[in-house]
């Protein structure tokens, strides 16, 4: 329903109702690949049910947006817009988190100074050292009250001693603002089901498997961060 009218403009380009669909990006190793840190039983749940269902009401919605929009049904397109936020950055944080993971055993986790040596030269620069940088998140992290993330990110372009990294907070789905370095899921079912309310050896247990290549390759620019959600299709 709309009772404001629609004003053709010369020349509009009008997308109809051209909707993308996002699927859900595998996992980049198997569900049991993060033993003990994080269970597999929460590694199930988390991407199959979670992040898929994330993504299933960003689908949903887009194509009610859609239409919305082509009804100039503004009413429905301002109530969907919440909507489209909470579930579009489900689905965006969740697809930067899983990347930013690596089995405990692998190089990609068991050795940040080789893995992302310009990272933790730039950390090291502004925190003093990469355990100091790990203490300041850390202490980020287990600040947060409800449901939220904990990012790096960097800003800054040219060579990478130019960029400025910070540590950032987002609540519920909020997205967060600047290039993505890698983030920590601090909702509950991020880690309930096997750390109960031991958020801090939840924490603990993650420093253990974060991937510092792909860590650096974001840092660096060699990965942008958007490459990890853009799986989607178009159709009419
Ligand atoms: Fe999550």
């Amino acid at each position: 329903m709309s009772d404001l009218g629609a004003v053709p403009v010369p020349g509009q380009f009008v997308l109809g109702e051209m909707t993308s669909t996002y699927t859900l990006p595998p996992l980049p190793y198997a569900y049991n690949a993060l033993e003990p840190h994080i269970s597999e039983q929460i590694m199930h749940l988390h991407h199959g049910r979670h992040h898929q269902a994330y993504i299933a009401s960003l689908n949903a919605l887009q194509k009610n947006y859609s239409a919305a929009a082509a009804a100039n049904n503004l009413h429905e397109q301002l109530a969907l817009q919440p909507l489209l936020k909470f579930h579009g950055g489900g689905h965006i944080n969740h697809a930067l988190f899983w990347p930013s993971l690596a089995p405990a055993q692998s190089d990609d986790a068991l050795y940040p100074e080789t893995k992302a040596p310009s990272l933790v030269a730039a950390v090291a620069a502004q925190w003093g050292s990469l355990g100091a940088f790990k203490a300041a998140f850390t202490a980020v992290l287990l600040g947060i009250q409800g449901s939220g993330w904990g990012w790096l990110t960097h800003s800054g372009s040219g060579s990478s001693s130019d960029h400025q990294l910070s540590i950032v907070t987002t609540k519920d789905q909020d997205v967060p603002v600047g290039d993505v370095v890698f983030g920590i899921d601090m909702w509950e079912h991020a880690y309930y089901l096997q750390y109960l309310n031991g958020k801090a050896a939840y924490v603990a247990g993650v420093w253990q498997v974060v991937n510092w290549t792909t860590a650096e390759a974001r840092f660096t620019g060699q990965r942008p961060a958007s490459v990890d959600y853009i799986t989607v299709t178009l159709s009419e």
